[in-house]
């Protein structure tokens, strides 16, 4: 007897033996999963199957019938996963060009789980920046150049914010820069950017957080791993045109060299920020990551960062928080989500948000104190400053790339979900 446990679809209701509106009942050939409501619910069946049948502690699977397309097989893939190694899922015989896509898709799914579930001591911002820079010149080896700048570096080349987050901790701040230029003409023009915050963890520096609030913090290079994700996930999607990505990797650790309350920073756009809490760090990295993709000359720039609890308490651990300054962009961004079977949503964005985060000794507060401020919009408005009003810019903070704690649809960790929502954007945005 084979040790395999098949699974298949069915749109049958299970038998009554196996409880009301059974999701899965078992026969001899395997499982099945049934089925009902449109496509949408079928996908979240799927997925809560998947996840279940792991819980049970199920092993080697393997998908059965006729069933079963793309989008089914990656929600089951997406549910059955689970970070501990032992697994093994046989996705089912499909159409060579099925496969590929699938391929592509569950690569980088699986890498940017893998990296957001990394330990701190596994992955600090060297070791981010390799492995990012890595796997994407894995997907076009020819195309690909990157420079990783690191330390007393950043000060000199002005990128104050990732050195002053990242100068308390004994691995070096770095910063990534690479570049996807598949004409291979330097004088290509950069169709778009996209930057990352790769916090490998955040202990919230002076601002401690309370060990509950930190406990997760390994996963706050959760942002710098979906841009790379997703960037590979496009190349192998077919992109054509110069992308650029940065990285904005450091800790935010405590020690007698940390940057501290007061600290004024000054960019090198001439913005200088007080620091009034250094758990608002990643505004900081991201900011000399907004600069550098300005300098491109883009006229898109796309950010994905874990930013705010604000946003996770806003929209809770289901859809991403989008923000953009022209609501009709940010609007298109959570139909693309929507068209790849991901969740997003649009919160508010307006100019005049930026005026709510002052300070008595510098142009910007890097937090809102007055009542009654909105936490992920203002930290949208603070990275606003460091755009050019011409660009096409979006903001993404990432509430549902990671949860503590498994639930009926995810196991607990990385989740991969937002990776091919930027990677439709970045292909949509920069088709000709
Ligand atoms: N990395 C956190 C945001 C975060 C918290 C992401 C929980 C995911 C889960 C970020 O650096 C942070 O600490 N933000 C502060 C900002 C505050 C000090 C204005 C926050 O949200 O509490
Ligand atoms: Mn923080
Ligand atoms: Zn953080």
């Amino acid at each position: 007897m084979s040790a395999i446990m098949k699974v298949m679809l069915t749109d049958h209701a299970a038998d009554a033996q196996w409880g009301d509106k059974a999701l899965t009942s078992f026969n001899q050939n395997g499982v099945a999963i049934h089925l009902n409501g449109d496509e949408a619910e079928r996908l979240r069946q799927i997925q809560r199957a998947g996840r279940r049948l792991d819980a049970q502690g199920i092993k080697q699977l393997a998908l059965t019938g006729t069933e079963w397309d793309l989008e089914r097989r990656y929600a089951f893939y997406q549910g059955f996963y689970n970070p501990r190694a032992g697994q093994s899922l046989y996705l089912g015989d499909m159409p060579a060009e099925e496969q590929k896509q699938l391929d592509s898709l569950l690569e980088a799914t699986r890498w940017v789980r893998q990296i957001t579930n990394g330990t701190p001591e596994e992955i600090y911002p060297q070791s981010l920046a390799e492995q990012a820079a890595d796997f994407i010149a894995r997907q076009a080896w020819e195309k690909v150049s990157f420079e990783i700048i690191s330390g007393d570096a950043l000060l000199e080349q002005g990128h104050v914010g990732i050195y002053q987050v990242g100068r308390g901790s004994v691995r070096a701040p770095v910063l990534l820069k690479l570049d996807f230029n598949p004409s291979g003409d330097a004088q290509a023009p950069v169709a778009a950017c996209l930057v990352g915050k790769g916090i490998t963890f955040d202990s919230g520096g002076y601002s401690l957080k309370s060990s509950d609030n930190m406990l997760p913090m390994k996963s706050d290079m959760g942002g710098a791993a979906m841009v790379s994700g997703a960037l590979a996930l496009a190349i192998r999607q077919g992109l054509n045109q110069r992308v650029q990505l940065f990285l904005c990797c450091a800790e935010n650790l405590v020690s007698g060299h940390a940057f501290k309350l007061g600290d004024i920073l000054t960019y090198r756009n001439g913005v200088s920020v007080e620091i009034l809490n250094t758990d608002a760090e990643g505004r900081l990295v991201l900011a000399d990551g907004l600069l550098c993709a300005a300098d491109s000359g883009a006229k898109h720039i796309l950010d994905a960062a874990t930013l705010t609890g604000a946003a996770k308490m806003a929209l809770g651990r289901d859809y991403h928080a989008v923000f953009s300054l022209d609501e009709a962009r940010s609007q298109q961004l959570c139909h693309f989500a929507k068209a790849v079977n991901e969740k997003a949503w649009a919160l508010p964005l307006e100019p005049w948000h930026l005026a709510q985060l002052t300070s008595s000794f510098a142009e910007l507060g890097n937090v809102a104190s007055a009542e009654g401020t909105a936490g992920a919009t203002t930290a949208a408005a603070f990275l606003s400053r460091f755009v050019p009003a011409d660009v096409d810019w979006m903001h993404m903070d990432l509430s549902a790339s990671y949860q503590k704690n498994g639930n009926d649809l995810w196991a607990p960790g990385g989740k991969g979900h937002g990776v091919r929502t930027i990677a439709r954007w970045l292909l949509e945005v920069t088709a000709k």
